[in-house]
């Protein structure tokens, strides 16, 4: 299949190309995230392939429709950014990538849990200007501490695994379908505002919906343990930054470690660093010292992007073969 890549940087062009060896599909990598101006580009496609700040909107999916395109192949696994209702009634099929390496986000939370604690961040520019002086640098035992985990899909499993079994954490989980191998690992399943009301960390590894949408926000923030520290590698959304901005300011929120944002589709995945950054938002978060933010990179680590690839591939052979992505997401 003729296949036209949005969004590619050159690690996905690589494990992507690998990947495709094998097979009989032509990709067309292009650099431009796909947008209404950019739709047009896939014109003679049979597929396409898009990436988390792509835009699959009604009237983009309605472009690519008219040139040719009958498969959506995401190279991701949300896919908060398809119109899936308009994507059924325009009979183009959506594929996504439902499971790379739930390690890879699991341990980046980690990452960010860790350093934003112990002020890895901090310490590290300290000692490279040879001020060794400690004071700032104050951090807790994570070791038995109360810690909630909302989403304990195959991301927040294993982040349960890790903070009960390789940290000593009490957790705390949330989610509709509550996963017995979480209860048998040490979490007990408890309300949402439990949840927030006792823990020392909340860590967010649940989808994007409209229901979880703003998730925390001011009144969640309130009912969050004094202090505490929350951490989020799903999607920007799941926080109502302006209100954690108050919480920040007040002391309410004792830290936020982020991987992701809300208007993260204007910033990340290029390098903005000659211009003024005009998201006056992600300014203000850039000037606490208790804010650490990676730029959406839990997903990278070079196991996740080799499993993004060949799944991706399977989705485009599956396709080919049957009229239906080997990993469909239901309009
Ligand atoms: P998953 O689908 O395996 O698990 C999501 C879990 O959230 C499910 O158990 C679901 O029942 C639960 N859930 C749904 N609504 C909820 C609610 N209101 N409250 C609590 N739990 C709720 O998804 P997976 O693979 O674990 O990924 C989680 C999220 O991580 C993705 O949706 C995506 O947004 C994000 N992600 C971020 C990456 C990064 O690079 N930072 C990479 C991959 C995923």
């Amino acid at each position: 299949m003729q296949v036209t890549v949005f969004s590619t940087e050159p690690y996905d062009r690589r494990f992507l190309t690998e990947a495709a060896a094998a097979g009989g599909h032509a990709l067309r990598f292009l650099e431009p995230r796909l947008s209404a101006e950019t739709a047009a580009l896939a014109a003679g496609s049979e597929a396409v392939c898009a990436f988390v700040n792509d835009t699959l909107d009604a009237a983009v999916l309605e472009q690519l429709r008219e040139g040719g395109v009958r498969l959506v192949a995401l190279r991701c696994a949300g896919f908060n950014n398809v119109d899936l209702v308009e994507a059924a009634r325009l009979g183009i099929a959506v594929g996504r990538v439902p499971a790379y390496s739930p390690h890879a986000v699991a341990e980046h939370a980690l990452a960010l849990l860790l350093a934003l604690n112990r002020r890895i961040h901090r310490a590290h520019n300290r000692v490279r200007e040879g001020n060794f002086a400690l004071e700032g640098l104050l951090g807790f035992d994570l070791h038995g501490k109360t810690v909630g985990v909302v989403g304990t899909g195959q991301i927040g499993k294993v982040m349960v695994r890790i903070l009960a079994q390789g940290l000593g954490c009490e957790v705390l989980a949330h989610d509709p379908f509550p996963d017995p191998d979480c209860v048998a690992m040490g979490a007990r399943y408890v309300p949402v505002d439990e949840l927030l009301a006792a823990s020392s960390v909340v860590t967010l590894h649940c989808p994007l919906t409209p229901a979880t949408r703003h998730m925390i926000d001011a009144a969640a923030m309130v009912g969050m343990r004094w202090g505490a520290v929350l951490i989020n590698t799903s999607r920007g959304a799941l926080i109502d930054t302006p209100a954690v901005i108050e919480a920040l300011k007040t002391g309410q929120l004792g830290a936020l470690g982020i991987d992701v944002y809300e208007e993260e589709a204007q910033l990340f995945f290029r390098d903005l660093s000659d211009r003024a950054i005009a998201d006056d938002v992600f300014a203000r978060l850039l000037t606490f010292p208790n804010v650490l933010i990676t730029g959406h990179q839990g997903f990278f680590t070079a196991e996740a992007l080799r499993a993004i690839a060949e799944t991706t591939v399977a989705n485009l052979d599956h396709f080919a073969r049957t009229g239906v992505p080997l990993h469909a997401v239901a309009g």
